[in-house]
């Protein structure tokens, strides 16, 4: 559920109507509701009820201070994994014991600097990686907490693109290996194991891919502390699904996952961690865009938008699929027309949707892309010179600007020519 609702024949989020917030920042823009977030993150919380538990929201997913502020104000801690999204986290005022370092390529800088600023772990993903960690953390006189992240063989049954618990994928060390890779650690004076971390993918619409995991992962656990480990956290990862689209879609909801993970894991008596991203902020946001012109095509009608690929890639990079509905409410039983949707980038891969149906569009009529919250506005790029647009936060009846729309001075001046030109 979500707090995009029309009213009045507006769409709203929350109590601001779209329409008001477009006439004072000018389209396109993203929307983040408040309440819809907050909604997510307690759901999540409250799934894991009785379980010694902490929620750390994947900010890769949605990283604009406000969000992760809002978040971070419920006890939200936050999965990180990059020193960008790391001095992010901070800067929003997320506390150093609740932020979790996850990716597969930490530098040697990166380590450094959250070993500086604290960290309550690091989940490393390779043995290069234990090593250098273990360097770096004895040049500082400090001890890094690590959990190795385990590639458990698990097919997530999703997007390709996004599964990452498969033997072929670059993630983790292969399970098989574990006991091998967690008696070096022990070896390395400068880390403490203090768990096992998993992560199977993105996007996953069934249980089952996780159940499989998690049992591999609670064997696992009493094999590692059979062999000497104080195994005593488990990060579980990220990964639950969301409906992209509103008729058939119905991933497992956060209840369903929270009773999962008390059953099979519950009886090791493990602090619980999760790392979810999009289910958190996906359906928490929209990106809103006007229609710049409506072209008659040999064969189709083209709704040519201001926003494009360069705004929201998920259609171009993953064949997503996002519903995009008109701000404006259509009267019960209107016509729909048939679009393909695109945006004004000069390739054919800029296209949102084939063949949609919509009620009738004329220039400069609005539109909302649904479900835009998570891996929007934070994989966005300035690609044919198009400034990065604004985000806004909405909270009951107010909205504030989170991130400015750029000016095309501000793109333009970051470049600088060389002595020769
Ligand atoms: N933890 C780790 C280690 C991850 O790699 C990810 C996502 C998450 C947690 C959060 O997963 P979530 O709960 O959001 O599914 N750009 C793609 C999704 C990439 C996901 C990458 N990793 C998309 O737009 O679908």
């Amino acid at each position: 559920m979500d707090h995009f609702l029309y009213r009045d024949g507006l769409l709203h989020a929350e109590d601001v109507a779209i329409q008001d917030i477009a006439e004072q920042v000018g389209t396109p823009f993203y929307v983040y509701s408040t309440a819809t977030l907050i909604r997510h993150f307690k759901l999540f919380d409250e799934a894991l009820d009785g379980l010694d538990h902490l929620v750390c929201f994947a900010m890769k997913a949605a990283s604009n201070q406000a969000i992760l502020k809002t978040l971070g104000n419920l006890g939200a801690g936050m999965d990180v994994v990059s020193g960008g999204e790391y001095l992010r986290a901070r800067a929003a005022g997320v506390p150093r014991e609740r932020i979790v370092f996850s990716g597969v390529g930490k530098t040697r800088s990166e380590m450094h600097q959250a070993l500086q600023g604290g960290v309550r772990q690091f989940n490393i993903e390779s043995e290069p990686e234990l090593h250098l960690l273990n360097e770096v953390a004895l040049s500082l006189g400090r001890t890094a907490p690590i959990t190795i992240r385990v590639n458990p063989d698990v097919d997530a049954k999703t997007h390709a693109k996004i599964a990452t618990g498969k033997s072929e994928n670059k993630f983790g060390i292969p399970i098989s290996r574990a006991r091998d890779v967690y008696a070096q650690a022990a070896q390395l004076k400068g880390l403490d194991i203090v768990g096992i971390d998993v992560h199977i993918g993105s996007q996953l619409t069934e249980l089952e891919p996780f159940v499989a995991a998690y049992r591999k992962l609670a064997e696992l656990t009493k094999t590692l502390r059979s062999d000497g480990h104080n195994i005593r956290r488990l990060d579980l990862g990220g990964g639950l699904g969301i409906p992209y689209t509103r008729s058939n879609e119905a991933p497992p909801l956060p209840t369903d996952y929270g009773a999962m993970v008390k059953r099979e894991l519950g009886h090791l008596g493990c602090e619980i961690e999760i790392e979810p991203g999009r289910l958190i902020a996906g359906n928490a946001g929209l990106l809103v865009s006007s229609v710049i012109y409506v072209k008659s095509g040999e064969d189709r009608e083209f709704l040519i938008l201001d926003a494009a690929m360069n705004d929201l890639v998920r259609p171009a990079m993953y064949d997503a699929h996002h519903d995009i509905v008109p701000v404006i409410e259509p009267a019960a039983g209107t016509e729909q027309a048939v679009y393909d949707i695109v945006g004004p980038v000069c390739e054919s891969g800029d296209t949102f949707a084939k063949g949609r149906h919509l009620v009738a569009q004329q220039q400069g009529d609005l539109v909302a892309f649904r479900s835009a919250g998570a891996y929007g506005a934070v994989m966005s790029s300035e690609y044919n010179t198009r400034p990065l647009i604004p985000e806004v936060l909405v909270n009951g009846d107010q909205f504030a600007v989170i991130r400015a729309r750029p000016s095309y001075d501000d793109i333009i001046n970051r470049d600088s020519l060389p002595d020769w030109l």
